[in-house]
């Protein structure tokens, strides 16, 4: 991804200018004392970048590790959690067939229309192989959940893909959410999974593919999320 070496500047640009601001605030209140009450009123910026990818445990909203059981096959509710930022939704799909007994999901190379690059989706995971995740923005002109969500193969409108209704983009969620149709011209970013068998749990590890709509790089123009180990999933009823 492109995001790495980009992510490093703004750490310690963001902690200088935080300490020259300390240093300024101390000699204008004059003494050691005041600047204590300076440090005890303002928190340091908030960073928002990070050197790499970090790997989040998927929870619910009750506190607990998302298990299979909690996924739906082929959910018309959409599931979503914020990963690698605040702000930035990511669908968690349990794709099944039109009988919704689960699919398994093989590794794909996806080609991005713009560009004529490709790369490589890792395919579903879980007992079935059939989980899957990816960027829920989209990579047209940005639109979110509840406007962009994933048709179920027995949905009479794009079966089986997940459609952008604000100016009709359509991935396949199948096919590493390759773009089907336009306006598009790139993929939905692969969220990279993994799943652990021995707790039957689920981790987001990093993102694959073009980078998230309206970034200049996944890991930084944004707030971190609240925790450093795991990351909440929601749900929203779709627009037709
Ligand atoms: S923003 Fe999704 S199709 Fe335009």
């Amino acid at each position: 991804m492109n995001g790495k070496n980009d992510a490093d500047e703004p750490v310690d640009k963001d902690r200088r200018n935080f300490f020259k601001f300390l240093g300024v605030a101390a000699i204008a209140a004059g003494g050691i004392g005041a600047l204590r009450g300076v440090l005890e009123n303002v928190s340091p910026p908030i960073t928002s970048a990070f050197s790499s990818f970090p790997t989040l445990l998927l929870y619910s909203q009750a506190g607990k590790p998302i298990g299979t059981s909690d996924l739906k096959v082929n959910n018309s509710t959409i599931v979503l959690f914020d990963y690698p930022l605040q702000n930035e939704p990511n669908f968690l799909l349990r794709l099944g067939d039109s009988s919704n007994n689960d699919q398994a999901i093989d590794p794909t190379t996806v080609t991005i229309p713009a560009t004529g690059k490709t790369f490589k989706s890792s395919g579903g995971v879980g007992p079935y192989k059939s989980v899957v995740a990816s960027s829920a923005i989209c990579q047209h002109l940005g639109c979110i959940p509840p406007i962009i969500h994933f048709y179920p193969p027995s949905s009479s409108s794009y079966p089986g893909k997940v459609h952008c209704n604000c100016h009709g983009s359509t991935y396949d969620p199948y096919k590493g959410f390759a773009v089907v149709t336009g306006p598009t011209t790139h993929p939905l970013p692969n969220t990279v999974l993994a799943y652990d068998s021995s707790k039957d749990q689920y981790s987001v590890t990093s993102l694959v593919g073009p980078t998230i709509y309206g970034h200049s790089s996944d890991l930084s123009g944004g707030s971190l999320l609240p925790s450093s180990t795991y990351t909440e999933i929601t749900t929203l009823t779709p627009t037709s």
